[in-house]
């Protein structure tokens, strides 16, 4: 499917169980300041509560995406957010985004609840709203016997439940994640999914998962674009038809799981196999 069609086929499905849009991207272009392409018309959407992921091929733009997104850079193209979709949701105070990084980006010096906390600090809600926020996140994680820890006293799958969290407490309407679970073992980072898909769940929001790993963005997302070499465009973009409540362990024993990775594979390993 071409990234044309894709978008028309999803305008169409509208009417279907797909929610209503929180962020487009509509052929999104972006040049460095010292010439080099990134993006040669990204056109993407990602609905409220869904879970979309971009995999391509190493140095494509992904990276360069999220700074769009985010605002840190400005694109040629329209970067639009749906302003319905950006009401606060029972009285909670949320911000539009959030992005976590591949690297660690815990402060060793701060306890696990004053890491997840810091990104509240300049948040206008009352500190005892902050403090119920960051123990019923701890909580949901399972490291709430940890808030008084340091991140030198955790496991890797801990630290990132932490980096995750710090990501999650501002409540953001779209959280971005730029190959977080790259350096976890594969329980651990099966482990780390159930927990992102269910603050996404509970907290409705939205997820933007850019990754290496195919198995990742099937078991996690709604919709998996491939992305083109640099500059990057979507040229495949897959419905993942496993539905909001899948058990992300179970799903990678199902026939569909197994043929959704053979048809994102060959569809990745086109964008790849042209770079050489
Ligand atoms: N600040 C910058 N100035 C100039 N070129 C840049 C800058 N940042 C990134 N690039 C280049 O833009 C291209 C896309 O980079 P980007 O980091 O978005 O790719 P990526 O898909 O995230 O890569 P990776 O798979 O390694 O994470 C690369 O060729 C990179 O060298
Ligand atoms: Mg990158």
């Amino acid at each position: 499917m071409t990234e044309a069609e894709a978008l028309v086929h999803r305008e169409a499905d509208k009417g279907g169980n797909r929610r209503e849009w929180l962020l487009r991207l509509e052929d999104v272009k972006f040049t460095y300041p010292n010439g080099l392409q990134a993006l040669g018309g990204v056109s993407l959407e990602v609905a409220a509560g869904e879970v979309v992921s971009l995999v391509g091929p190493s140095g494509c733009g992904k990276s360069t995406i999220i700074s769009l997104v985010a605002g840190l850079n400005q694109p040629d193209g329209a970067v639009s957010w749906n302003p319905d979709g950006l009401a606060d949701v029972d009285g909670h105070s949320r911000r539009l985004l959030n992005v976590v990084f591949q690297k660690n980006t815990v402060m060793p010096w701060l306890t696990v609840e004053k890491n997840v906390a810091f990104g509240l600090k300049y948040l206008s809600i009352p500190a005892s709203e902050k403090k119920r926020r960051v123990s019923t996140l701890l909580e949901m994680v399972g490291l709430d016997e940890f808030r008084t820890a340091h991140p030198n006293e955790l496991s890797g799958g801990m630290l990132r439940r932490v980096a995750l969290l710090t990501g999650v407490a501002t409540y953001p309407k779209l959280l971005i994640l730029d190959e977080p679970f790259s350096a976890l073992d594969e329980p651990t980072r099966i482990l780390v999914h159930k927990d992102l898909l269910r603050l996404a769940r509970e907290l409705d929001m939205s997820v933007l998962l850019i990754t290496h790993d195919l198995g990742e963005a099937i078991s996690l997302s709604d919709q998996v674009g491939i992305l083109t070499k640099r500059p990057a465009r979507v040229a495949e973009l897959h419905e993942i038809p496993l539905g909001r409540d899948r058990e992300v362990e179970q799903v990678r024993a199902t026939p569909t799981y197994q043929e959704l990775y053979q048809t994102l594979w060959s569809g990745l390993w086109k964008q790849i196999g042209r770079e050489s």
